[in-house]
Order: C-alpha cells, then structure tokens, then sequence
C-alpha cells in the first residue's frame, strides 16, 4: 500500500461567485426570524427554473403555463412536497418542519447541474446547511453527494466527520457519530427497526460510531450498535452487534476478524483476532 494524501487543486474562476452565493446563504441562515421555506425557493429557482425566478408566484397561479411547468414550479417550496419521515408516527412534526426545507435544499442541489458531482461547493454549502439541520455539528463536517436522513435533527455529529456519496443516514432513533468518524460511498447507518411480526412495531435505538469509526463501502450498521473508537466495518457487511473499539469486522453477520496492529493491548480480546495480529507483527 502506499501513502496517498489528496492533492490540492488550483483555484477555479467561478470562486469569487460561489463565496457570493454561499454567503447569501449562510447569511439568511443565521437571521433568527429566516423564511426558510421562502430562502430554499428562492435558492432552487434560480438554480433551477430562472425564467420563473423573480414571477414564481404569478406563473404558478397562470393557467397558461403548463400544468407540469406548475408542477415543477410548487416543488421548488418545500411546503408543496411531502417527505417519507413526515408520515412516521414518531416525527416531531415541529422540529422536522423546521429542518425540512433545508433537506430539502440539500437533496435538490444534489439533483442539479450545480450540484452533483461538484465536489467542492458541494462540501461547502452541505457543511453550511448541516449546521443549521443537525442537533450538533462538528467542524469541517464533509459530506459528498447524495446522502439521505430520516429526521436530519436526531444527528449528533463531532469533528472532521466524513460522510461520502449516496450515504443513508436514519436518525429516526438517533446516530451520534464522534471524531473523525468517515462512511464510505453506499453506506447505511440505520436507527430504528421493525417487529419481525407487526411491521408497524417501531423500536428505535441510538445508534453510535464513536471516534475514528471507519464504516466501509456498501455496509451497513443496524440500530442500536456501537461501533467502539477506531472499529472498522469490511466492505459490504452488516454490523448486527456491536464491535469492539479497534477490532476490524467483516461478514454478515460482521465479526471480528483482526484487532488493529495501533489498538491498545487491552483490546486484544477476541482469540481469533488475537491470532491475526500475531500474524500482522
Ligand atoms: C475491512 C478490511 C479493511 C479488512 O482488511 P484486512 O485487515 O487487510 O483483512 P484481510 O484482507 O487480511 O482479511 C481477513 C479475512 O477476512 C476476510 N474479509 C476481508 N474483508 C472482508 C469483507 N469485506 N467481507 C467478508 N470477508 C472479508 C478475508 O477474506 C480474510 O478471510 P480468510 O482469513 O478466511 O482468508 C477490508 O477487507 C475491506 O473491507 N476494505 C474495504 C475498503 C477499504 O479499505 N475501506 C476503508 C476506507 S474507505
């Protein structure tokens, strides 16, 4: 293996004009009485449908346009959409209100030409609306393109916290990840769970990555597990139980299968993982 830091990349022309735009709102955001539904359709038509940016009410009212346009033209409010944590049971409907258009900011700047594959206003703006979506927040939070949350507000995030493409985050029971946590592209961390008899029978549990958590591509951590400092989840498993801090955990159901060669003597619990690290030195 070799050591591969990311490169830096010289700065691109349109810079002056992303500070602009990402001010304006980061700004609104911390205006204690911000329209946030009226800030997000604003954000999307001019993204969006900028012929209809500065009539969107008067198009949306004008038979003449088509219908469809109309359409397109509502679902740029979030008050015009429905999300699927809105019908759970168990949604606290003043909270999630509150976030919800900025979800819904979030998860449409993902579906523009803006938005997407552009990796660096992408972080940037992420990084602004999280702060404002999140229980808590960490700094230099990072999250690439296409992640999902249940709630968005049962996210308790810590610092320099990772999060990469087309990542599902269920917080319907809470998910409190530490520092230097990273969840690679696919992954799904969920918090709640469904009776194997009455599918309406909802548990929800907290669910915790603590500090330098690596959770690998396509796996997948069950609600309620815990997942030790530094543990590590193989690509494609499925972390039914918790995983013991510094223990490396591949598999469905996930098992430890090595202890990391920097974890401290007293995690060398497992036999199996014993014996690997023997065979690591
Ligand atoms: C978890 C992971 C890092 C383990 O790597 P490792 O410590 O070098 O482990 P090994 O390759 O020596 O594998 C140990 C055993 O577990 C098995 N194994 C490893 N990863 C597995 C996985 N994801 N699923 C199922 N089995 C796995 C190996 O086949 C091997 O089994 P064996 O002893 O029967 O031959 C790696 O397999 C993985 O999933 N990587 C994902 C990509 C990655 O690196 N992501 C991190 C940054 S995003």
């Amino acid at each position: 293996m070799a050591l591969l830091p990311l490169r830096s990349l010289t700065d691109r022309p349109v810079e002056r004009i992303e500070r602009e735009w990402l001010d304006r709102i980061a700004d609104a955001l911390a205006k204690p009485d911000c329209d946030r539904a009226l800030l997000c359709r604003t954000v999307l038509a001019e993204l969006l449908m900028p012929e209809y940016a500065a009539n969107w009410e008067t198009a949306l009212a004008d038979a003449k346009v088509p219908a469809g346009t109309r359409l397109a033209l509502a679902a740029l409010d979030p008050r015009n959409v429905t999300l699927e944590p809105e019908y759970y049971a168990d949604c606290d409907d003043a909270r999630f209100q509150r976030v919800k258009p900025l979800l819904w900011l979030w998860y449409s700047f993902d579906r523009s030409l803006l938005g997407g594959q552009a990796v660096d206003l992408g972080v940037r703006l992420r990084r602004i609306l999280a702060g404002h979506i999140f229980r808590r927040c960490g700094a230099n939070f990072k999250a690439f393109q296409h992640v999902e949350f249940s709630f968005g507000y049962n996210m308790d995030v810590g610092d320099d916290v990772v999060v990469h493409r087309h990542v599902l985050l269920d917080d319907r029971g809470g998910i409190r990840l530490g520092n230097k946590v990273s969840i690679s592209d696919y992954a799904n961390i969920y918090s709640h769970t469904h009776s194997i008899v009455e599918q309406k029978d909802v548990t929800n549990a907290v669910t915790v990555l603590e500090d330098g958590v690596r959770i690998t591509y396509h796996a997948t951590v069950l609600a309620g597990v815990h997942v030790g400092q530094q543990g590590m989840v193989g690509a494609v498993a499925v972390a039914t139980k918790d995983v013991q801090p510094y223990h490396v955990n591949v598999g469905i159901p996930a098992k430890s299968v090595r202890v990391k060669p920097n974890a401290p003597q007293a995690n060398d619990c497992l036999p199996a993982a014993r014996a690997r690290r023997r065979e690591d030195t």
